[in-house]
């Protein structure tokens, strides 16, 4: 099946979406983007997921990162999903999202991107979408994907921590250890010699004793 790689440009699709047709690097502009599938409109975990979606969407502008949707439902079914999902957030029940819904009733993009769950199917026997989650950074490459399956809620809370990390570690050479969040300690990578460590982290590498003996246990503070 057909997929994007870590590392390869995003494609530059056009789509007809909740706020009209778009071309999808230009509505990235040089922000960052967030593109994340649902099986289908009017289900009962898409709409936990795109209220949730919803609420979360300050905290994703605060971070520069646009949000984009997908089903394989048009564009009315969209609108009126909105309402219901507006609704479940205790929200006046209206058309608008914070962020556009892409329409792909004829499966195209859902196929390009490598989005069908062959384990879920419509009533008329044809997959649908799986619940993918795609981090596109401003040079337009991907930098995270996730692929969940259709009968498994996501979680937006976990996204909005590794946007966290991936910006952290576009602009320094770190990584985040395990359950990281912001403000907490980062790991000094394998590829930086330990010579070089204390000129790279002036404020300081812990280095934890090991079994081994090998020293690559290496936090240091996170960077501002
Ligand atoms: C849902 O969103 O609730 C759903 C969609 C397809 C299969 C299972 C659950």
């Amino acid at each position: 099946m057909p997929g994007i790689l870590l590392g390869e440009v995003f494609p530059n699709f056009d789509a007809d979406t909740t706020i009209g047709r778009i071309s999808f690097h230009d509505f990235l502009g040089d922000a960052w983007g967030v593109l994340f599938s649902h099986p289908r409109d009017y289900t009962p975990v898409c709409t936990t997921e795109l209220g949730r979606a919803a609420k979360l969407a300050p905290e994703f502008k605060k971070r520069k990162v646009r949000m984009i949707a997908l089903s394989i439902d048009s564009v009315p079914d969209h609108l009126g999903w909105s309402k219901d999902i507006n609704s479940y957030n205790c929200d006046e029940a209206t058309e608008t999202l914070p962020f556009p819904i892409i329409a792909d009733p004829k499966r195209e993009l859902a196929v390009q991107l490598g989005m069908l769950d062959p384990d879920e199917k419509d009533k008329d026997g044809m997959p649908v979408t799986a619940r993918c989650v795609f981090i596109i950074g401003p040079d337009k490459k991907m930098k995270l994907s996730l692929l969940y399956p259709a009968t498994t809620g996501r979680n937006f809370d976990e996204i909005l921590r590794v946007v966290d990390s991936l910006q952290l570690t576009a602009t320094h050479n770190v990584a985040t250890p395990v359950d990281w969040k912001v403000g907490d300690r980062v790991m000094v990578p394998p590829t930086i010699p330990e010579e070089d460590a204390g000129k790279l982290f002036p404020c300081g590498v812990f280095t934890k004793e090991l079994p081994s003996g090998k020293k690559y246990l290496r936090y240091t503070a996170q960077p501002k």
